[in-house]
């Protein structure tokens, strides 16, 4: 299978998707807040809390991966998007290594279906359509690179996200 092949998109709550592995996009002291953090926490249970205050925190970019505890996920990958400044602070490249980080921490464990939400696009207004051109780019990337990852899901919150998404895949050969 190519890597585009391995890629699906689905619209709705991450929080019920039984895979190997959700990407959380969180903030830098892993100590939780809105959005899709908010309703991983809430959903994962007080756990996980406890287990992201022993990590100490996670720099922009990079990733850290914890047990799901109550979520139907088995782990929980933690990885924390950029603010957007106007893309002149290096925002482009932090965003697809958000990614990288994430699907290379999923193949040092063997982990194999893995969901992310559109990272950065929230309360850290990374533009929709310029941040899912570099993560369709970059996850096929790191596909190519880790053949043991089954499948990448691209998990949408919203009808324009998820056909942003769309018109990104379908944009690649
Ligand atoms: N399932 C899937 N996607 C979701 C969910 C959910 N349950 N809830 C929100 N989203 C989507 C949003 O619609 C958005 O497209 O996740 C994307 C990321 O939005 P945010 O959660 O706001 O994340 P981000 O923009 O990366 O900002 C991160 O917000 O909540 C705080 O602690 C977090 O400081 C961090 C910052």
């Amino acid at each position: 299978m190519t890597a585009k092949d391995r890629i699906t998109l689905v619209q709705g709550d991450i929080t019920t998707l039984a895979v190997d592995a959700i990407v959380n996009a969180a903030t830098n002291s892993l100590l939780g807040g809105g959005g899709v953090d908010g309703a991983i926490h809430r959903a994962a249970g007080p756990r996980l809390l406890a287990e992201c205050r022993g990590i100490g925190g996670c720099p922009t970019g990079e990733a850290r991966v914890t047990s799901g505890y109550d979520l139907p996920a088995i782990h929980v990958i933690h990885t924390v998007g950029p603010v957007w400044h106007g893309g002149t602070a290096n925002e482009d490249a932090l965003l697809a290594s958000c990614y990288r980080s994430s699907l290379e921490a999923a193949a040092a464990r063997v982990l194999r279906t893995i969901a992310f939400p559109s990272i950065s696009t929230g309360l850290y207004a990374f533009p929709k359509e310029r941040a899912a051109r570099i993560t369709v780019r970059q996850v096929i990337e790191s596909l190519d690179a880790h053949p043991g990852i089954k499948s990448v899901c691209f998990v949408t919150f919203s009808n324009r996200d998820r056909a942003i998404y769309e018109s990104e895949l379908q944009a690649i050969a």
